[in-house]
């Protein structure tokens, strides 16, 4: 584990540095404050300011970088995953879905804004993110993005994650929920920089199972800490999934078996990116943070 620390510290400098920048695209892309309506978009800059890792982005911009890609087309791209990452977050804490009050170190959306704007905010977010794939001029990308976050993605995870809440569910189900509710955006992320790169159908082939073996590990790991770890440390409310009977990995097969698992998941997106003729530090950093992390 020490050395897996160690190799996480290059994710970790990676995020903090395309978090700066991406931070100062948001800014420009989101609608001011001063615009009609002020309170939406008030409520829009609250939740993608209010912090957050920033993982889909830097995911973005590692696969475009990876693959050679040029121009300003990623920058759209980023922005685009975090609005989408960020109106989840806004939904999935809603009193009717997990009724969670702490999202980012702050009080979540529906606690600061209301109900209804928080469902507007997500909705808004969501939209907008589709204008900015739109500035992208890559079809392509943008149909692939919106079947990894419809049904058959991230809200057909959402969807059977809450139908499942305390029901005994297999294994099998647990995995459904975890690659459509979390992996399906990971794995967008990397679709769509590596598109805008214009990588083969092949490369893209790899980097979607490196996203998939990540983003279950992702989930998992998401599962542990919610045990694990406390409200402060999390800046989201922990203990959330058990209070809910939530479909989770730990709730099936303990920690030590999860932990197990998020460790296999982490050999095989790196066996996957074997795969790539490219220089793939920063992805393989990123795997690692991912099974380390502890926020
Ligand atoms: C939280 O995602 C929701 C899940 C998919 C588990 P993150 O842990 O990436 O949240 P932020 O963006 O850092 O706040
Ligand atoms: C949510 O999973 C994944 C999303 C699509 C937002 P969780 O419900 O476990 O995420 P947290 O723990 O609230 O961040
Ligand atoms: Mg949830
Ligand atoms: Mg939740
Ligand atoms: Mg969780």
């Amino acid at each position: 584990m020490e050395s897996l620390e160690k190799e996480a510290a290059i994710a970790l400098d990676y995020l903090s540095r395309v978090s700066q920048e991406a931070e100062k695209k948001f800014d420009e892309l989101l609608p001011p404050v001063t615009d009609q309506p002020c309170r939406l978009h008030e409520a829009m800059r609250y939740s993608m300011f209010a912090g957050g890792k920033r993982l889909r982005p830097a995911l973005v911009k590692a696969a475009f970088d990876m693959f050679g890609g040029k121009g300003n087309s990623v920058d759209y791209a980023m922005s685009a995953l975090e609005m989408l990452h960020t109106f989840s977050l806004i939904h999935d804490d809603l009193p009717c879905v997990d009724n969670d009050d702490f999202r980012r170190g702050k009080p979540t959306s529906h606690k600061q804004f209301g109900e209804a704007t928080a469902v507007m905010a997500g909705d808004a977010l969501c939209i907008h993110a589709f204008e900015m794939m739109g500035k992208t001029g890559n079809a392509k990308a943008i149909e692939i993005l919106a079947h990894l976050l419809g049904t058959y993605g991230m809200i057909g995870g959402e969807m059977i994650d809450i139908e499942s809440e305390g029901k005994a569910v297999d294994l099998a189900t647990v995995d459904y929920i975890h690659y459509h509710k979390t992996a399906a955006l990971l794995e967008a992320s990397l679709e769509v920089g590596a598109r805008l790169a214009n990588a083969t159908e092949d490369e893209i082939k790899i980097i979607r199972d490196y996203g998939r073996s990540i983003g279950l590990a992702f989930q998992i790991v998401d599962d542990i800490l919610d045990i694990v770890s406390t409200t402060e440390e999390l800046g989201k409310d922990a203990g959330s999934d058990i209070e809910k009977g939530k479909a989770t990995y730990p709730a099936l097969v303990g920690l030590e078996k999860s932990r197990e698992r998020a460790r296999e998941l982490y050999d095989e997106s790196i066996k996957a990116l074997d795969g790539l003729k490219y220089d793939t530090t920063i992805l393989r950093s990123v795997a690692a943070f991912i099974i380390t992390r502890v926020k």
